[in-house]
């Protein structure tokens, strides 16, 4: 080309960024990387390896090894070993650390962003620009949280040794989202990178050494599922952090169900990028460049659904395909290219399939005409309209640069659209007026909103999804609280076996307090007779029949899940409305304390005294939570840019709570009062052997304007009920209080719509210590944090 044609086309020759350094790297490490394991590098046990390859030009990378069961032993033994003096350290001592770290990463920026660009195929400017120095924020944020542990969170404990498995899309910047928390307040990590893009997480273990991190601290085991999965089942872990796909986050909560480990999930995503006609053109298109070819969409919270307001759609669009044509792909080292390789074949396959099948579902493709290197494996920016709300390309993750275009007419329409998925991580809103975007904001159900912007990211911000996107969050205060428990539920210990059930005497021998009617259930604010018309005797401690109460089955656990749902406004109702009516239940059951207090001694035996105090706490336990249903706010937080991220804690949804037998009115009350304070509305199911006192309690719930739907009872067998909960796709958290085997069940059955679970893994609560049954603990779990980003100004 000669100068003049330069200026003519005005275009960008290659700009290509120098890797002799990261191939000087992988030379020294021709033979192969061997695991990261108490502190020094070794082979597999297996002595099978892996080879990586090199996304832009399909060539071999790297030979790495594949962990076996016997690998992830030996990290996970050496992650066991460093745990307890890493944890004595201290905070301060951690902090120093972890400060260390943040330097180090920023001393090899330039390394990691060439290796990242190189492993991932993703573009240098992104990994040199936005990967690898929120990799370093994450650090030194999280430095600052081992710094104020002792101070802050010291009611709290960490875990232990965590397992955490990452994908390949972020590879680094996964690694300190994950590791950077949990090491920082005290726990001990066997990090399981991605099997395509492992050397960032290598080069960050054999840097990490260096800098002083003490051996068996951090481990990384490279390998793929099969590695992932030995590290998920080892019973020495006490947390499993994973990000990736749907799919394999419901095996990992099938697999871990009934552990007693923690876990957090943050999987795919189909999130609405939502434009109305009074939005900033030149910014909104600016915003899906960014929502949907950043990383080659393969971004887990990618705006891939584009929803434009009815009068600016064919404008909008028109303006969106001319941007498409001045994007560029090519080399990822190449410093002018807007968009680099996808990570393998079987992701361009599966890229190219979902198009396709857009298309036969009658979709139009846009690409531009713009070309694509021919080695490795590339696709051009895409954009596909006509979507129908229902086709699959508008429902499935696409995980490549693909966006799917909709139109809508009013803003109802557009949350209905928006909400009309079963992923629920990110979305982001464009308008000029504030009122209506502040509006939509909070009816998204989503993890993470942005105002105006797309994919911002900060160590300070919590992230994570709702519905089948996950759960758990990772950054900010609430991420840090997945790293750790609470010191006042360590202690517990496992629940005694409740004693069999006498015999029962002749029928006719009931005792006084019996009631002569058969008890309902408890429906949408109604007492209801059970769909089977059956009913369970309840028998005291002597053997006496002294009632008998509704047996619910699966028809009435739906009809209870339907009218919690349609109890919608409850979440919408002012917190000091909340408050009121939660000071009213236990004003109401005050003034039926001797009602209550006859009815414990002669249902479950304890002595009157005993009975009395179990009612007294009850009712604090409801004047407790209605203080707290006003106050238990979110947070502004003031990430590095022009703006604020508001975390606003929402109520969860639909909630089951299964209910233990010890002290079954207190632990009644201490399960569902925080969830009814938070907005949540409630179907539990009271112990199976004291059923009786949540039928007493309907007279409570009938005095107190608690509006219908908000806590509906249904008594019965407790595992038929709990699995039929488990079951239900309307039933978005589950707390399962009783034995390890309700908790087991809830677990493993949770995986249909990825439901939240709380479970007391059968370990007895004292309900009658505030410090261990009430509060912020309880509230936590009430709660899912959304993050609106509102940045200021044009
Ligand atoms: P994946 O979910 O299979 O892999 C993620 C990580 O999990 C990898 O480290 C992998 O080795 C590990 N893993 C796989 N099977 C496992 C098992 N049974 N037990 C424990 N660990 C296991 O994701 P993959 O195959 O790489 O991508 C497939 C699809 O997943 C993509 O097309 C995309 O839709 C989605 N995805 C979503 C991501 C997100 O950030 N939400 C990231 C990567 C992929």
């Amino acid at each position: 080309m000669s100068v003049a044609d330069y200026f003519d086309s005005l275009d960008y020759g290659p700009a290509p960024e120098a890797d002799d350094n990261v191939r000087d790297w992988l030379k020294s490490h021709e033979a192969g990387f061997g695991h990261f394991i108490g502190g020094g590098f070794r082979p597999s046990r297996s002595g099978k390896t892996l080879v990586t390859h090199e996304p832009a030009t399909g060539e071999k990378l790297a030979k790495i090894a594949l962990g076996a069961a016997e690998d992830i032993d030996d990290a996970v033994a050496a992650a066991a070993k460093a745990q307890s003096s890493w944890e004595a350290a201290g905070g301060r001592q951690r902090a120093r650390h972890i400060y260390a770290l943040a330097r180090m990463v920023q001393r090899h920026a330039r390394l990691f962003a060439v290796l990242e660009a190189l492993d991932n195929g993703k573009p240098i400017r992104e990994t040199r620009d936005l990967d690898i120095p929120l990799v370093a924020r994450h650090f030194y944020h999280h430095a600052g949280w081992a710094e104020l542990q002792d101070s802050e969170l010291a009611d709290h404990q960490p875990l232990g040794v965590v397992g955490q498995i990452i994908p390949w899309n972020f590879p680094l910047l996964m690694l300190a989202w994950k590791v950077a928390p949990a090491l920082a307040l005290g726990n001990t990590v066997v990090l399981k990178p991605a099997e395509s893009t492992p050397l960032t997480a290598l080069l960050f273990a054999e840097l990490a050494a260096r800098a002083g991190l003490p051996a068996g601290v951090l481990n990384v085991v490279t390998g793929d599922g099969s590695t992932g999965s030995a590290l998920v089942k080892h019973e020495g872990v006490q947390k499993i952090a994973f990000t990736g796909s749907t799919d394999v986050g419901r095996i990992i909560r099938a697999e871990t169900a009934g552990s007693g480990k923690s876990l957090t999930l943050e999987l795919g995503g189909k999130s609405p990028f939502i434009v109305f006609d009074d939005a900033d053109m030149d910014g909104a298109i600016e915003g899906v460049v960014d929502a949907i070819w950043f990383n080659q969409g393969q971004v887990c919270c990618a705006g891939s659904r584009l929803l434009v307001h009815e009068g600016i759609h064919d404008r909008f669009i028109a303006r969106l395909k001319e941007r498409m044509d001045t994007l560029r792909v090519g080399h990822p080292l190449d410093k002018a290219i807007d968009m680099g390789a996808i990570i393998e074949k079987s992701q361009l396959d599966r890229i190219r399939t979902l198009v396709d099948k857009g298309v036969e579902e009658g979709a139009e493709a846009y690409t531009p005409d713009i070309g694509t290197p021919k080695k490795g494996f590339f696709y051009p920016p895409t954009l596909l309209t006509g979507v129908e709300p229902a086709s699959t390309v508008a429902t499935e993750e696409i995980f490549g640069p693909v966006m799917v275009a909709m139109s809508f007419r009013t803003p109802d329409e557009a949350v209905a659209l928006a909400n009309n998925s079963r992923y629920g991580l990110a979305a982001s809103v464009w308008s000029e007026n504030i009122s209506l975007a502040l509006d939509i904001a909070p009816q998204l159900k989503a993890g993470v909103v942005w105002v105006n912007a797309t994919n911002l990211f900060d160590a300070a911000v919590g992230f994570g999804g709702y519905r089948e996107s996950g759960y758990g969050r990772e950054g900010g205060l609430e991420g840090a609280y997945e790293y750790l428990k609470p010191k006042a539920w360590a202690a517990r210990k496992p629940r005694k076996p409740a004693p069999p059930l006498p015999v029962v005497e002749a029928t006719d021998s009931f005792e006084p307090m019996s009631v002569d009617r058969t008890a309902k259930l408890y429906i949408g604010g109604k007492q209801t007779r059970p769909d089977g018309n059956y009913s369970l005797t309840i028998v005291s401690p002597k053997g006496k029949v002294i009632g008998e109460v509704g047996e619910g089955n699966r028809k009435d656990i739906r009809n209870a899940v339907a009218a919690a749902r349609k109890a919608g406004g409850w979440a919408t109702a002012s917190t000091h409305l909340r408050a009121q009516i939660l000071y009213y239940l236990g004003e109401n059951l005050a003034a039926r304390t001797d009602e209550f207090v006859g009815r414990l001694t002669v249902m479950t035996g304890v002595n009157k005294a005993q009975a009395q105090k179990e009612v007294e706490t009850a009712i604090d336990r409801f004047f407790t939570y209605a203080a707290w249903a006003d106050k238990f706010d979110g947070a502004v937080h003031s990430p590095p840019l022009r703006g604020v991220a508001l975390a606003m804690n929402e109520p969860i949804g639909v909630a089951g709570v299964i209910c233990p037998d010890e002290a079954p009115l207190l632990s009644f009350v201490s399960l569902v009062a925080p969830l009814m304070a938070m907005g949540n509305r409630v179907v539990a199911v009271p112990s199976e052997r004291y059923g009786l006192i949540a039928a007493d309690f309907y007279q409570v719930m009938e005095t107190s304007d608690l509006p219908g739907g908000v806590l509906n009872i249904v008594t019965g067998h407790t595992m038929e009920l709990t699995k039929t909960l488990a079951d239900h796709d309307d039933v978005d958290i589950i707390w399962a209080f009783g034995d390890g085997e309700v908790s087991e069940v809830v677990e493993a059955r949770s995986v249909g719509n990825m439901k939240r679970t709380f479970v007391d893994n059968g370990l007895a609560t004292n309900w009658y210590d505030p410090k261990v049954a009430e509060g912020r603990n309880f509230l936590r779990q009430s709660v899912q944090v959304k993050n609106i980003w509102i940045p200021y100004g044009e």
